[in-house]
């Protein structure tokens, strides 16, 4: 296996945990390496729920390494309580995670901004989870007031940049926002006693991943949001602040290009987005208010309603070419089971011409239309299939069809929210 990326091709929430936790039989390591606590990633194992927001899944293996990598920005209050939540799930992870003395500290100040901004945006709001990642990479691009998480090492340094970055922070926060200040002493002291757990965690991650990799281990990276999410390469300015594509695994980590062997691209049967920003193929609202309910699709990190519709497959072409996907892993078949005929969107209508090409400019992606093929559906159960020759002949077609339109194979498909429901497709 060597190493493997897995990254979503849509708009995050395409059932990217389960199939980290399916790789991951055959990991020695897994590395998250973007993105923060916006994450929600749901593995079910006999039916218990673990939803992971900033370990990585691998941890459910108890002898599985956890790296949290250098792309990664980590609310350290956020990961204690998901690492005693946890705990009590009988999870011990904190003696074998690892996280980069590089990775960037999500602070309350980017928090309370991420809510503020949002609310100033008024009817032009992204939508974000309210985490703080994106004030926090802004920090981090900026170079000024930026904290990592080696920092929190030495405490009488940190205490002096906290201190530093509030009085800027401050001067925002009652200028621009009206807001009450915050206390620098009261962040330093949290801080720390966070560090107090935390740090005999904080290391180079780089040199435990090249050592890894150098001594034949194998190197399960795992991917939070999805293709269209991307700063740069999704629908921008409704995006995430991170790469979220397979490029942000080799800055996220340290781990060079040339050792990467497989890149695999989770996609849902259809689609699911959760915020704002423009979405082809969204059903219409009564239609996709009661699939919402049969599927359940709510976010696992905000609870909030997902906007459903059917597949895109010019959003999966695009993913592979950003990507280099070189397998897909199909999510939740098993939730079109119910339904008597399915679309597929093969191309786009924009202002009158055919459009193979996924649009980057929001208003050009604002006027297309999809154009649909109509696949019959193949309305009974597919949750107990375990190899292709098990699904329905119509489900095959589906599939194959998935292939054909994205030049990309179907590795393997889910037909179920829990461990075992898996269908391996190729090899
Ligand atoms: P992630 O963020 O990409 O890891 O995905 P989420 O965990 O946010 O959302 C995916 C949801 O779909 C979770 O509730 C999963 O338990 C569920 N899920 C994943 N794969 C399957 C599948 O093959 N079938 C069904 N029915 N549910 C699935
Ligand atoms: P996983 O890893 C779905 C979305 C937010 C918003 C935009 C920006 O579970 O797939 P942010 O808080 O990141 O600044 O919000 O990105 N978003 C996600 N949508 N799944 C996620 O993570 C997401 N993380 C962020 O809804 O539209
Ligand atoms: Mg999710």
């Amino acid at each position: 296996m060597a190493v493997t990326i897995v990254i979503g091709t849509q708009w995050g929430d395409e059932g990217k945990a389960k199939i980290v936790d399916y790789y991951a039989q055959d990991a020695d390591l897994v590395v998250r390496f973007q993105g923060g606590a916006n994450a929600g990633h749901t593995v079910k194992v006999n039916d218990e729920q673990f939803i992971f927001h900033l370990v990585p899944c691998g941890a459910i293996y108890p002898d599985k390494r956890c790296v949290i990598g250098n792309g990664v920005v980590v609310d350290p209050k956020a990961l204690l309580e998901e690492i005693d939540q946890l705990l009590g799930q009988g999870v011990d992870v904190i003696d074998r995670l690892q996280i980069s003395e590089n990775a960037h500290l999500v602070m309350p100040y980017h928090k309370l901004t991420d809510g503020l901004s949002e609310a100033s945006r008024g009817s032009g709001a992204i939508g974000t989870t309210k985490r703080g990642i994106g004030p926090c990479y802004v920090d981090k691009v900026a170079r000024t007031e930026a904290l990592r998480m080696g920092d929190l090492l030495d405490p009488a340094d940190s205490r002096r940049r906290v201190a530093d970055a509030v009085v800027d922070k401050n001067a925002v926060l009652t200028k621009v926002f009206g807001h009450d200040p915050m206390d620098a002493d009261e962040i330093a002291d949290e801080y720390l006693a966070y560090s107090e757990r935390l740090g005999g965690c904080i290391v180079d991650t780089g040199i435990v991943l090249a050592d890894a990799v150098k001594s034949g281990e194998s190197v399960l990276l795992e991917g939070a949001q999805g293709t269209l999410l991307d700063v740069d390469h999704g629908t921008f300015p409704f995006v995430t602040s991170s790469n979220t594509t397979a490029g942000g695994a080799c800055t996220g980590t340290g781990i060079g290009p040339t050792q990467i062997s497989k890149v695999v691209g989770t996609v849902k049967a259809y689609t699911s987005r959760v915020g704002n920003g423009p979405f082809p193929t969204e059903f219409e609202t009564e239609f996709g208010d009661e699939m919402r309910k049969e599927w359940g699709e709510f976010g696992a990190s905000t609870g909030r309603p997902r906007r459903i519709g059917w597949f895109d497959a010019v959003i999966t072409r695009y993913s592979a070419r950003v990507n280099g996907l070189t397998d897909l892993a199909l999510t939740s078949m098993d939730r079109l089971d119910i339904l008597p005929e399915l679309k597929i969107c093969v191309t786009y209508e924009i202002e009158g011409q055919e459009v193979v090409n996924f649009p980057t400019r929001l208003s050009v992606l604002e006027k297309a239309k999809p154009i649909y093929e109509t696949l019959p559906g193949w309305e009974t159960s597919t949750q107990e299939a375990r190899v292709f020759d098990d699904l329905p002949d119509n489900a095959q077609r589906y599939l194959r069809r998935i292939e054909e339109l994205t030049g990309v194979p179907v590795a393997t498909a889910g037909v179920g929210p829990n461990r075992h429901e898996v269908v391996a497709v190729g090899d």
